[in-house]
C-alpha cells in the first residue's frame, strides 16, 4: 500500500518550469531606460548605503556599463521580456501606468483572477497615484531612518513623470545612449514610450 501522505506529496509535486498552472505569478514593471537612469541616479544620491554615484556624467557611464546594484537595466528588462510567455508574467510598462492607470490596474486584476467592483477599482486608481503615494507614510519611506535614506538630498518619491531624462541628458549623451541601446537591445520587440 502506498502511504496516503506520500501519495499526496507526489501528486502535489509540481515543477514550475514545466507546469504553468502551478508556477508563481510575476508582475514585472519596466520603465524606459533613460528615465530609469535619472531616477536611479537620484536614488543613489539619497541612499546612504549604496556607493557614491559621483557626478551625473560619471553615473551615466556606470549605468551604461551595468555596474549598478541589481545589475544592468538592459539584461534585466530584456531577460524578463524574453521569458514573459514561458511563465505567468504580467509585463507592464511604467509609461502605460501613467497614461492610463485604470486600464493597467484592470490588467492586474484579471491577472490575479479578481473581479472588483468599479468603485473599488476607482479607489485603487486614486490611492496608487504618485501624488497620493508621495504623501502616504506606508509608501514614501518616511519611516526609514536618515542614515539609510536621506530624503533631504532627494525625496524617495521624486517626480514620477515620463520624460524627465530630457532635463539630464546632454545631446551628446543622448546620441551615444541611443547607439548603445541599439547594440544592447538590438533584436527585441520591446518598444518603450520616451515621453507622454
Ligand atoms: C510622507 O508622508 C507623510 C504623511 O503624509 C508626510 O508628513 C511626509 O512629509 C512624507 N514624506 C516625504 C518625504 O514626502
Amino acid at each position: 500500500r502506498t502511504q496516503p501522505e506520500q501519495k499526496l506529496r507526489t501528486s502535489h509535486f509540481c515543477d514550475p518550469l514545466t507546469h504553468l498552472s502551478c508556477s508563481p505569478k510575476f508582475l514585472y514593471v519596466a520603465r524606459n531606460a533613460k528615465d530609469c537612469m535619472v531616477s536611479y541616479y537620484h536614488f543613489y544620491r539619497m541612499s546612504q548605503v549604496l556607493p557614491e554615484p559621483g557626478t551625473w556624467d560619471e553615473y551615466f557611464e556606470t549605468f551604461i556599463n551595468g555596474k549598478v546594484s541589481w545589475g544592468s537595466w538592459f539584461d534585466h528588462v530584456k531577460g524578463w521580456w524574453e521569458i514573459r510567455d514561458k511563465y505567468q508574467i504580467l509585463f507592464l510598462f511604467y509609461e502605460d501606468m501613467k497614461r492610463d492607470p485604470k486600464h493597467e490596474i484592470q490588467k492586474v486584476m484579471q491577472f490575479m483572477g479578481k473581479n472588483l467592483d468599479e468603485d473599488v477599482v476607482d479607489k485603487i486608481v486614486q490611492e496608487t497615484s504618485f501624488e497620493k503615494m508621495k504623501e502616504n507614510p506606508m509608501t514614501n519611506r518616511s519611516t526609514v531612518p536618515k542614515s539609510i535614506l536621506d530624503q533631504s538630498i532627494s525625496p524617495f518619491m521624486r517626480k514620477g513623470t515620463v520624460g524627465d531624462w530630457k532635463k539630464h541628458f546632454t545631446v551628446a549623451q543622448n546620441e551615444r545612449f541611443d547607439e548603445i541601446y541599439k547594440q544592447k537591445m538590438g533584436r527585441t520587440s520591446l518598444n518603450f514610450c520616451m515621453e507622454l
